[in-house]
């Protein structure tokens, strides 16, 4: 992988005007931020051909960024003046140095190398200036700290969301098998019908695939044109979905190694009742998705497809008492001979599904149920939207602590 050195200038120039206080730079400010005059004019005229930069000629000439800068990713800049990425200049990424703003692009350059071109298209010229950076190495800004209790994806120490990671790289393989052509395959087919009726065109746009797993999902994702980076808690399981040619990082959802407003969409399914604290999910979902961005959720009917429902082979199921427990549980007869009597579940009545994602501040649009032909529906699935200019909810909207898991 090599960035150029045109590339690297142009990203240099364009968080120059990220920077600058009306987003408005002059040939001599590039010029002091050691943009050679060579290969200045041929990069903002590249900038300028793709609707990233717009200048004026003139006394008070000048270059200012087209759109606003949370929107201009680096792969942008990058894919306007050059191809695809290699080294930076010819050295080793952890070998780049740079003055002023543009001291944070070093760490990018280091997580591309090791995480692939998708984080490219996580990172804005904003994040840079800002200096926040979520990247895949588990590592933020430099003074930022993260929650003590989302220790995920680091490499020291256990904790709840770790050993659940342990628990699903056990049956990859077989878990994989099972979705794709095992007992588990009609299911993972009517969710993926459900997903497409809730998601719709990607038209190239990008998707997270939320807990992907092995990436079960991602061919159903990929027909609908979206382009996908999937997060999961397993190593195994990301390496499963490498196989099917996505971009793939482990993190823990409730800390999720993406910039902010960084995706287009999120789809998460088969996972709302894995995760112990699904408010903290969904403030996740809402952050990194753009204003405007859509959240699908498809899970296990809340009402028939929890450990207190006995399916008869007719359809037919018995709702036995069990429904309004909100916990994790390990152990129950009626968690069956899938994934579930493997990994255990977190049972989970609708109102805390639907308030979970409303208490994020996504705006509930639809909800639906598959489409079988079966009596009782199996899937339930919703889908949200972040609004536009809405920045992330207070805790004080959250639902409160008496909604969560009791583990
Ligand atoms: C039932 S599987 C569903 C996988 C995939 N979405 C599918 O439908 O085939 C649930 C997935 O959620 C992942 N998961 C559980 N807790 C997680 C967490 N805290 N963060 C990220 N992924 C998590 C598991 O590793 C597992 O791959």
């Amino acid at each position: 992988m090599r960035v150029s050195a045109r590339a690297d200038y142009a990203l240099r120039a364009a968080i120059e005007m990220a920077a600058a206080s009306d987003c408005h730079v002059t040939s001599d400010q590039l010029g002091r931020a050691e943009i050679p005059g060579k290969f200045l004019e041929t990069i903002l005229t590249q900038l300028r051909r793709s609707n990233i930069v717009r200048c004026k000629r003139g006394p008070d000439s000048g270059f200012w960024l087209a759109r606003p800068a949370s929107e201009i990713s680096l792969g942008d800049v990058i894919r306007a003046v050059d191809g695809r990425l290699l080294s930076v200049r010819g050295e080793p990424a952890e070998n780049a140095t740079y003055p002023g703003p543009a001291e944070p692009l070093r760490r990018v350059w280091i997580a591309l190398h090791a995480f692939g071109p998708s984080v490219l298209e996580t990172v804005t010229l904003a994040d840079i200036v800002s200096g926040e950076l979520w990247l895949p190495d588990g590592s933020r800004g430099p003074a930022a700290a993260r929650p003590a209790n989302n220790c995920v994806a680091r490499s020291h120490g256990l904790c709840s969301s770790e050993a659940m990671g342990q628990r699903y790289d056990e049956f990859a393989d077989w878990y994989d098998t099972y979705v794709t052509s095992g007992m588990g395959q009609p299911f993972a087919r009517s969710a993926d019908r459900l997903l497409e009726r809730l998601l719709g065109p990607g038209n190239d746009r990008l998707c997270l695939d939320l807990g992907c797993g092995g990436g079960a999902h991602v061919p159903a994702l990929t027909r609908l044109g979206w382009r996908v980076t999937g997060v999961d808690i397993s190593p195994r399981q990301i390496d499963v979905a490498r196989r099917t040619g996505i971009t793939a990082t482990v993190a823990d959802a409730g800390n999720l190694p993406l910039a902010n407003q960084s995706v287009d969409a999120v789809a998460t399914i088969m996972t709302t009742t894995d995760f112990d604290d699904l408010p903290s999910v969904f403030a996740e979902a809402h952050r990194v998705l753009r204003p405007g961005g859509r959240l699908v959720v498809i899970a296990a009917h809340p009402c028939f497809g929890g450990v207190f429902v006995e399916h008869g082979s007719d359809g037919s199921c018995i709702v036995r008492p069990g429904y309004r427990r909100h916990e994790r549980i390990e152990e129950n007869p009626l968690l069956g001979d899938g994934i579930r009597s493997r990994v255990g579940v977190v049972n989970l009545p609708l109102p805390a599904l639907l308030n979970a994602l409303t208490g994020a501040g996504l705006i509930l649009h639809e909800t639906a149920e598959d489409d079988s032909d079966r009596p009782v529906p199996s899937l339930f699935g919703m889908t949200a939207t972040r609004p536009s200019g809405s920045s992330r909810p207070s805790d004080s909207s959250r639902p409160s602590d008496s909604s969560r898991p009791v583990t």
